[in-house]
């Protein structure tokens, strides 16, 4: 059976979104966050996204009423109890993590689908945190940046996750509009593992003065037929966060994950990307 009303932890970049393709799909869902303004914030984002999509021709007028009126706000996490699946996007901190699914643990059913968004942290690391009875219900599902228009999603079972669980995760991503696929619980998954090694690549060019990063998206853009190169990619996403994950890959498989010097002095110059005003690009800022 659907399962219809879902209930999102963190209204962040990704929880925001994740809310949305849900209510697009037509489930009733629960948002929540820290605050208040928060939660403002991420209803006003999502308003925006809607009008964009709007003029690009991706919604209907229609889809937006729809969607804004099936994310329900709140403060109070006791409403998730009626909960049949719970999908949690807060920061990248297992601490953090951790606490939240310890206050979740006491509020919703047995049954209740409990997902994690996590892009670093093992799964089967997460689960350690919820009781044993639960760690069969739960499992990572791994979405991609713009949530609203990109389509895969990497569900990722723990050591602990049964298959009913795996079943679940990939109808409601499929109900959502988005394409599942199945991956071993491994640092990185699969996506950031290669994407990595591509953007490691990359910027060892423009060290190594073959092309400079305008050139290299046009080259990627036209030659590889990518939407967007890799150097305006990292910028999206912010150097920072790209250089603490290359961290963490290069500590799980050793040298070929080794981030380069021209990015660690691009972070340590505060060069992070788009919304810092300047990243790979300059960029107007506000
Ligand atoms: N940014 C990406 O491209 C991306 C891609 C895939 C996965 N992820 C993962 O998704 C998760 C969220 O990332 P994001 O980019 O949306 O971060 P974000 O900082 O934009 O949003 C996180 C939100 O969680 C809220 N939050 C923090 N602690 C909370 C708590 N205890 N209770 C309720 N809300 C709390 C914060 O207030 C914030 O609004 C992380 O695990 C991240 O690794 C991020």
């Amino acid at each position: 059976m659907a399962l219809t009303k879902i209930g999102v932890i963190g209204a962040g970049m990704m929880g925001s979104e994740i809310a949305l393709v849900m209510a697009l799909a037509g489930k009733h869902v629960r948002l929540t966050d820290r605050d208040q303004a928060s939660l403002d914030k991420a209803m006003a984002n999502l308003g925006g996204v809607l009008d964009k999509g709007i003029q690009r021709g991706f919604y209907k007028p229609e889809d937006k009423t729809r969607a804004l009126g099936g994310i329900e706000t709140t403060l109070d996490l006791g409403l998730y109890r009626d909960r049949e699946a719970v999908i949690e996007a807060v920061f990248e901190d297992e601490k953090i993590k951790g606490e939240t699914y310890r206050k979740l643990d006491a509020i919703v059913g047995p049954d209740c689908l409990l997902m994690s968004n996590t892009s670093s942290i093992p799964i089967t690391v997460l689960s350690s945190y919820w009781p044993a009875a639960r760690r069969g219900r739960f499992l990572g599902t791994h979405y991609f940046s713009p949530v609203s228009r990109m389509a895969l999603v990497e569900v990722i079972p723990g050591l602990d996750t049964n298959e009913a669980a795996v079943t679940d995760a990939f109808a409601l991503c499929t109900e959502a509009g988005k394409t599942p696929v199945r991956i071993k619980d491994v640092v990185g998954f699969a996506v950031n593992r290669l994407i990595h090694i591509f953007w490691i690549e990359a910027i060892r060019l423009v060290e190594e003065g073959v092309a400079t990063p305008e050139d290299i998206d046009t080259a990627c853009r036209l030659g590889m037929g990518l939407p967007v190169g890799p150097f305006r990619l990292m910028d999206g996403v912010t150097n920072n966060l790209t250089l603490d994950v290359q961290e963490i890959l290069h500590k799980a498989y050793g040298d070929r994950f080794l981030p380069r010097p021209l990015m660690k002095q691009m972070v340590k110059a505060g060069y992070n990307g788009r919304k810092y005003g300047r990243g790979w690009y300059k960029y107007d800022k506000g």
